[in-house]
């Protein structure tokens, strides 16, 4: 058995958490959003991170696409820098106790908490059945969080209302059963994060078909970049507008500062074609992700490597997640 998962957390140990929902190829969106600031935290302090299959059910009843996006999900975040030796990495539903906890929160959650959550309302006006689940999510995300005793929570800007939700229903929960039961965690939300912009230079999304994705087949992406990136008319010996180029945004997200300042003054000087620059684009890109595509491939042909990461990880979450419920029951009279 390989030693997979590190060392419970100590008292001066920040922990984070997050998880990610498994729906679907990852995107450079993804990554600079959501992957990037979870593989930096992980060496600031103790790691929580799952794949929340529980909640991708919500919006999903595939099988095998629910399988198949978990497994790529897991192969993808490993090959994007989570390193299991320092964050606990696991599947939501390794650790049922988590419906437990959120059964027990949810005697405390007052309906109009949950009726005022904007992503229940914009997930229903987008014609996702206006399930159960769907509409106590919410209560399910703050049972993740409370569940390993969190201090910090990194998200996207959508999720910040589902933190308040939390730190409301520990309050609650502290105010009803005993003022130390949960700490309230509190949510990292970088401002400096940008949008990272799609093809078509709206914010990058899987829904609005204008995403990069972080492992696509060479081929392919390279004929990604030249078709779905519009360019002007301009001609090759003009000068190209720079504001808002989305060939300049995406290239200065894996160029270095000399390569960017060139491919700027390029823009700016003229003599030079779009076909050059999506080209370069490409190549930054594909230079960019060369390591972790190198350690896709070895994940991809090791299995049983991902099997053991992810099943150390379970048994170190229920641990946790163990305590944590004994704790609850006790405090609300089940046991
Ligand atoms: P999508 O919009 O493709 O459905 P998700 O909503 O599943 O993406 O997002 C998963 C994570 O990736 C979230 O934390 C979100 O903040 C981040 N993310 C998604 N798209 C972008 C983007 N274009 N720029 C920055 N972060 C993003
Ligand atoms: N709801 C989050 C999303 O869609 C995923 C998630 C589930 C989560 N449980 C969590 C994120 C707990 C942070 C903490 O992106």
């Amino acid at each position: 058995m390989l030693c997979l998962a590190p060392t419970p957390n100590s008292n001066s140990t920040m922990r984070f958490l997050t998880g990610l929902q498994p729906s679907g190829q990852l995107h450079i969106g993804n990554f600079f959003g959501a992957i990037l600031p979870a593989v930096q935290l992980q060496h600031q302090g103790e790691a929580f991170y799952f794949i929340a299959n529980y909640h991708a059910m919500t919006t999903m009843a595939s099988p095998q696409t629910l399988r198949e996006n978990t497994r790529s999900l897991a192969v993808d975040f490993l090959a994007c820098g989570l390193d299991p030796q320092k964050a606990v990495f696991f599947e939501q539903s390794a650790v049922p106790e988590v419906n437990e906890l959120a059964w027990i929160l949810s005697t405390v959650c007052p309906m109009g908490l949950l009726e005022r959550c904007h992503s229940y309302k914009e997930k229903m006006a987008r014609g996702i059945a206006a399930t159960h689940a769907l509409f106590a999510y919410p209560a399910l995300m703050a049972a993740d969080i409370l569940l390993y005793n969190s201090d910090a929570v990194p998200v996207g800007k959508d999720q910040k209302q589902h933190l308040e939700v939390t730190r409301d229903l520990a309050g609650k929960m502290n105010d009803t059963f005993g003022p130390d039961l949960f700490k309230l965690p509190e949510p990292i939300i970088s401002e400096s994060t940008a949008i990272v912009p799609g093809l078509d230079g709206q914010k990058m999304s899987k829904s609005y078909g204008n995403a990069l994705p972080i492992f696509g087949d060479e081929k392919e992406t390279r004929k990604l970049i030249n078709k779905k990136i519009i360019t002007d008319t301009t001609p090759l010996e003009a000068p190209k507008p720079t504001d808002h180029s989305i060939i300049l945004a995406l290239y200065k997200l894996f160029a270095s500062p000399q390569d960017y300042d060139t491919m700027l003054a390029r823009h700016r000087s003229g003599g030079f074609g779009y076909g050059q620059f999506k080209k370069d684009l490409f190549e930054a890109y594909w230079e960019y992700f060369r390591s972790a595509r190198e350690k896709r491939a070895w994940l991809l042909a090791h299995p049983e490597y991902v099997d053991d990461v992810l099943s150390a990880g379970a048994s170190r979450a229920r641990e946790e997640a163990s305590q944590t419920l004994s704790r609850v029951r006790r405090a609300v009279g089940l046991a």
